[in-house]
């Protein structure tokens, strides 16, 4: 049978291409994939799939195999981002403002694929295959959330996802055991002084001051709160204020993200954030008001689902597939599907023969990595449904 898939696989390619170049022309943001998730129900439609729609526009297609089984999910988000892609591709971005410079545009196109393949083998398998399609992977709160509390998740036993991965060469697998993805907290800062002339600072509390001592004393809780062994980051993203070289603002506005992999680091730094912020503005005569939200929690991968994901890449594209890597510091709301029910993400490596990493307006991946891809995840739907425990 793996042969057999492998060689139809291979002849789907240029239709893999063809969704995916579709895709990424009309880029389509947060919650506005209107006509992605047409394009994309349309598909599963036509292939015999009862489509829910949920989250707006995100739904999931469910594919029957024989009566009984188990039931296996697999997710793509199908957002863009707000960037205007720059370059000069066959294919580039007709969408101003918006583009797919996080492969997104893949992800849809390796799950039509699968679908594809599947659709056709409905006697060759017991059990049902759920395909997820989620909007606003990009845009905190999410997409993931909404699909679950609206029943994307119902009666399926376990879930897969992968994201293609520039850093990665084309072809080769990274995944971890455990966290694999970090939490991502976002949190906004407003110093409150009070305005005047600068050539009179003695009459103002000079808010650019203090929200300076704010961001050097803040990096204090990375190097002396954290324990060093645990991976923690606090960086600034803005720093608003003023108007005119000569006038002290009444305010600056700083923001920044908090990455970390366990809920109790990330309490710590919370807790950390808010004291400096407020006790260091204190002393120096302002006031802080400190917004913290937070954000995707961390994504964890099911061990034993890792297990049986390196089982089935070994069986399917080989052993000299899996590359072994560290967690990332990069957030992803995968993660709320894996709160709920076991399952694992993958890094599926795209990167050869391109310049631009993930969110650059430049970005691309190897469209190389698309059959690879669908030979992947149709073999782990395939392989799970198979498994008797
Ligand atoms: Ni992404």
């Amino acid at each position: 049978m793996l042969e057999e898939l492998r060689n139809e696989t291979e002849s789907l390619t240029p239709r893999l291409i063809q969704w995916r170049r579709g895709f990424h022309r009309r880029p389509e943001v947060a919650f506005k994939e209107f006509q992605t998730s047409a394009f994309l129900r349309e598909h599963f439609e036509k292939l015999g799939m009862p489509v829910k729609p949920l989250a707006g526009t995100g739904f999931r297609a469910e594919l029957a195999g024989r009566p009984g089984g188990k039931t296996v999910a697999l997710r793509s988000d199908i957002d863009a981002l707000p960037l205007q892609e720059e370059g000069d591709k066959e294919y580039i971005s007709l969408n101003p403002g918006a583009s797919h410079s996080c492969a997104h545009d893949g992800h849809m196109a390796v799950l039509m694929g699968v679908a594809e393949l599947l659709s056709k083998r409905r006697e060759q398998f017991q059990g049902r295959v759920v395909f997820i399609l989620q909007p606003a992977e990009e845009l905190p709160p999410g997409g993931a959330k909404a699909m679950i509390e609206e029943g994307a998740l119902e009666g399926v036993d376990a879930i897969f996802g992968l994201h293609f991965w520039q850093p990665l060469p084309t072809g080769l697998i990274g995944i971890v055991k455990g966290p694999m993805m970090a939490q991502s907290d976002n949190f906004r800062i407003t110093v409150k002084g009070k305005g005047g002339h600068g050539s009179m600072p003695h009459q103002t509390v000079d808010p650019i001051l203090v929200a300076s001592h704010l961001v050097v004393s803040l990096q204090s809780i990375v190097s002396r709160n954290v324990d060093p062994l645990k991976a923690a980051v606090l960086s600034f993203g803005t720093v608003e204020g003023g108007t005119v070289y000569n006038i002290i603002p009444g305010q600056v506005k700083l923001s920044g993200t908090v990455r970390t992999f366990d809920p109790p680091l990330q309490a710590l730094i919370e807790r950390r954030l808010r004291e400096i912020a407020e006790g260091v503005s204190k002393s120096l005569g302002a006031e802080a008001g400190v917004e913290y939200e937070i954000g995707y929690p961390p994504l964890v991968n099911d061990p034993a689902s890792v297990d049986f994901v390196l089982d089935v890449v070994k069986r399917s594209l080989g052993e000299e597939r899996i590359k072994p890597i560290a967690p990332v510091m990069g957030g992803e709301d995968f993660a709320y599907y894996l709160q709920k029910i076991p399952g694992a993400f993958l890094f599926f490596g795209a990167g050869d023969g391109t310049k631009f990493p993930h969110h650059h307006p430049g970005f691309d991946f190897d469209e190389k990595a698309l059959p690879q891809a669908v030979l992947l995840m149709t073999s782990l739907a395939i392989e799970y449904l198979k498994r008797k425990s």
